[in-house]
């Protein structure tokens, strides 16, 4: 899971690695154990080990690690056979890695999964080694919503009495088989108006028949997962990560490579091809959370290398409805000619995420087997609430829905961008704000001197909640920054609390 640190005010000072010997002891004795239960490459049985110690608080929150090289030597393995664990773990969230400074336990993640997993074996149960993944890799829903938390809309702007009034309306109009489950995909009309959208707004190429209503990016995510890779295939994660999809393809079963983001998008190395991908996951309109567009260029090189592979590319194009400047970006794709593009959307953003609608458009020869698998899987239903969208959207109520928010954010991130100048003015500082003028939040890029987690904890300590760049970082560990939402915090919060933020920013800079 991502590394993302909750940044809270309670947050652990870091502390200095403990005794090496006393830690080689017991990963040897796991490492022993596990040998002789099961096949396990060394790098994995090492990866189990370790987590064992950080599940059990052997290895506390904050806690540095041992140097890899330490390690290496103490336990006599090869350095890449801790490297490989150590990554992974980081993958995972129980890890976080600092340039210059060592591998750290990540926040309260060890702990709270150590709760969990004591509470369980109270009860005489216990989690599958995924499940105990899961519970133990860091969950958004600890995140509180705050005024700068990313990604988040104001959805305090939906018009809930309109909303009331149609489905009201389709409430009333409601026949039986509207209280069935959804067997084709999503209510007709509904999937017909999202189509149109995405024809004439996103050039995506497609009939309705193509869509699928899902329960939003989540499942959108998992049914690609579960129906066109096998446990264990390899998909290509954007380096950093939207830490949603790194969920879903962990809880698919699916082995994660990060695949660096640079300011064109997502940048295979040719290191990247000993690791074919079955799947690669995009945000090419605007790389969550750098803020990078995708390239033209790149994305032609990405639909070669895809095509090459016969790997499947999921577009997950979760905010391109607020573009503040600039061409529209078109879809991906709307470029591919092999039919190897998955496209798919949100309601979350536009309308409000408790909805729990998104659409999934899909490649004509897959549309049977997706619209069978969504129902077996997902028994997708909520038709009377499709039915009042439906009506929302084709009344004209979304565009206007869309119009008032693009206007609404754009406005925000002027001022927040304003209230930033200070940090930003002397170029030669290298502060930045990274990406394309859209969607819901922005990247304050900062030079990799700068501890980005020591200041986003100073930042939550002035009650302001914001994301270090890093902490979205599988492998990389160059990358350093802000992350900002803008969508969730009011003009007059931005213009009081942005100011904080460019202090915080200049004094980090400064060293301070
Ligand atoms: C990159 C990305 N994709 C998708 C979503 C939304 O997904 P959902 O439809 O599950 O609400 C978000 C929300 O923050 C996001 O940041």
């Amino acid at each position: 899971m991502v590394p993302m640190l909750g940044v809270n005010p309670s947050l652990p000072v870091f502390t200095l690695p403990r005794d090496l010997a006393m830690l080689s002891e017991f990963l040897l004795t796991e490492m022993n154990r596990l040998a002789s239960q099961d096949a396990l490459p060394l790098h994995r049985q090492l990866y189990e080990a370790l987590r064992r110690a950080l599940l059990d608080g052997k290895l506390a929150a904050g806690e540095r690690l041992p140097s890899s090289r330490d390690l290496a030597q103490d336990l006599n393995l090869s350095r890449n056979t801790v490297v490989a664990a150590i990554n992974q773990l980081s993958v995972e969230g129980y890890l976080l890695s600092q340039v210059g400074s060592g591998t750290y336990v990540n926040d309260s993640v060890p702990r709270a999964a150590a709760r969990t997993t004591r509470a369980l074996g109270q009860q005489g149960a216990q989690l599958s080694r995924r499940g105990e993944r899961l519970a133990g890799a860091y969950s958004a829903s600890r995140l509180e919503v705050e005024q700068f938390t990313p990604g988040i809309a104001d959805f305090s702007a939906f018009p809930v009495t309109l909303w009331q009034r149609l489905q009201n309306k389709h409430w009333r109009m409601t026949y039986p088989d509207m209280l069935d489950y959804s067997r084709s995909g999503g209510y007709a009309p509904l999937r017909r108006a999202v189509a149109d959208y995405l024809r004439v707004f996103r050039s995506v190429q497609l009939d309705a028949d193509q869509v699928l209503i899902t329960s939003g990016t989540q499942q959108s995510l998992e049914l690609c997962a579960h129906l066109l890779a096998d446990h264990g295939d390899t998909v290509w994660v954007e380096d950093p990560a939207y830490w949603g999809a790194v969920k879903a393809f962990m809880a698919t079963g699916l082995q994660m490579h990060p695949v660096p983001v640079d300011e064109q998008g997502i940048a295979p190395r040719p290191a990247d091809e000993d690791h074919p991908p079955r799947l690669i996951y995009l945000t090419p309109s605007h790389q969550y959370p750098t803020g990078a567009v995708m390239s033209l260029a790149r994305r032609h090189q990405l639909l070669a290398c895809a095509a090459q592979h016969k790997a499947w590319v999921l577009e997950d194009d979760y905010d391109s409805e607020f573009r503040f400047s600039g061409p529209p970006i078109s879809s991906l794709e709307g470029l591919d000619k092999d039919g190897r593009v998955l496209y798919m959307g949100t309601f979350s953003k536009v309308l409000y995420p408790g909805l729990k609608l998104g659409y999934l458009v899909v490649p004509k020869p897959l549309v049977e087997a997706f619209r069978q698998a969504h129902y077996d899987l997902n028994r997708p239903g909520q038709m009377p609430v499709q039915a009042a969208l439906a009506e929302f959207i084709e009344m004209g109520h979304f565009a206007s829905a869309l119009r008032r928010a693009r206007q609404s954010y754009a406005e925000r991130r002027h001022a927040l961008v304003e209230a930033l100048r200070p940090c930003l003015q002397d170029g030669a500082r290298g502060a930045f704000i990274g990406g394309a003028e859209q969607g819901l939040h922005l990247c304050v890029r900062l030079p990799q001197r700068v501890d980005d987690v020591a200041l986003a904890q100073a930042l939550a300590q002035r009650g302001l909640l914001v994301r270090p760049l890093s902490a979205y970082c599988l492998e990389r560990r160059d990358l350093r920054g802000l992350i900002l939402g803008y969508g969730y915090a009011p003009l007059p919060a931005i213009v009081e609390h942005g100011p904080v933020v460019a202090r915080g920013v200049n004094a980090a800079l400064a060293g301070g």
